[in-house]
């Protein structure tokens, strides 16, 4: 496998579907639509849709009905990235190379496009039920909509990002750190791993399989992140760096040192790596594309 040839063509794929399904700008909340949209079209990784994808399809899906699911996961992904950037939490003004939503928009609107979005995403994953075969592919939508919704909320992303900014300032320990990443971060990656699987009919055991590797990939996601928040520039990260050391957050970069960080990011992927040779899946593109993050610059 020319493994970035696939990845740029997998990008490419996703870029359409997930761009296919944001809201036109028109109508009576016109503004709100923009600001959705400049948040959804500033050009991320868009690796969680990616990953959601690839998942269906080395569980042998084939048909249509992962694509909203892609979407919406980006969407909620960017609400995340939105309220993330806002003054009450990371403070910060720039994001995917370009000025932050609620710079362009005002704050106001950054707080609704991100709720917005967030409620656009389960909009745009119900779509699915209209591309599924028979009932069989209909409880598998169920099953990962309520996926989605748990990964996201409470107990998920959104309890992550409570924690992490409840705890800027403030010494915390290891086991804490690994709550906040596993949260705020990981979660959502699981989310994305699991969905794909499910949606293709893999068994509850791949589908745990995959919610493990989603976590160590995570996992090793977010570190890599508090790295680059040292080592990286803002032009190629396009967000600022230095932001963790501003908000006096502590990263798993400050608790261990660069050096632990760093082998840690490695020992994890590795983990992710062993998860998919159990799966006999070890040539698959996923756990190329794990063993890819582990030197990402951006
Ligand atoms: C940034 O996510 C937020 C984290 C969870 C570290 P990404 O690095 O995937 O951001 P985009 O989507 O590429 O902008
Ligand atoms: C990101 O953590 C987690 C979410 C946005 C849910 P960070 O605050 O480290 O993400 P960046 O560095 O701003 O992208
Ligand atoms: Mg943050
Ligand atoms: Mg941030
Ligand atoms: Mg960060």
């Amino acid at each position: 496998m020319d493994f970035e040839k696939v990845l740029r063509e997998k990008i490419e794929k996703t870029e359409k579907i997930v761009c296919g399904y944001l809201p036109g700008e028109e109508g009576f909340a016109k503004e709100l639509a923009q600001a959705m949209r400049y948040a959804m079209q500033a050009g991320g990784k868009r690796l969680r849709p990616l990953i959601l994808g690839a998942s269906y399809e080395m569980f042998g899906g084939e048909g249509r009905v992962a694509e909203p699911f892609m979407a919406a996961l980006e969407m909620i992904h960017t609400h995340s990235l939105i309220h993330d950037d806002l003054p009450a939490l990371d403070d910060d003004g720039y994001r995917r190379g370009r000025k932050a939503t609620h710079v362009v928009f005002g704050e106001a609107m950054g707080i609704l496009s991100g709720d917005a979005l967030l409620n656009y995403a389960y909009e745009v994953a119900l779509h699915s039920f209209d591309l599924t075969e028979d009932g069989g592919e209909t409880s598998r939508v169920i099953l990962s909509l309520q996926i989605l919704a748990a990964k996201t909320g409470l107990y998920g992303m959104l309890g992550g990002q409570s924690v992490d900014v409840g705890c800027e300032g403030q010494a915390i320990d290891g086991e804490i750190l690994e709550g906040i990443y596993l949260r705020k971060t990981a979660a959502l990656l699981e989310a994305a791993f699991m969905i794909g699987a499910v949606l293709a009919g893999a068994s509850a055991g791949q589908v745990r399989a995959m919610e493990q590797a989603g976590r160590k990939i995570g996992l090793a996601f977010q570190i890599q992140d508090d790295i680059l928040d040292v080592t990286g520039s803002m032009e190629e990260l396009g967000k600022p760096i230095h932001s963790d050391e501003r908000n006096e957050k502590t990263t798993y970069v400050a608790l261990y040192g660069m050096e632990e960080a760093v082998s840690q990011v490695e020992k994890l992927s590795g983990e992710a790596l062993e998860i998919f040779k159990s799966m006999g899946q070890e040539e698959a593109f996923l756990p190329r594309l794990a063993q890819w993050l582990v030197t990402r610059k951006k």
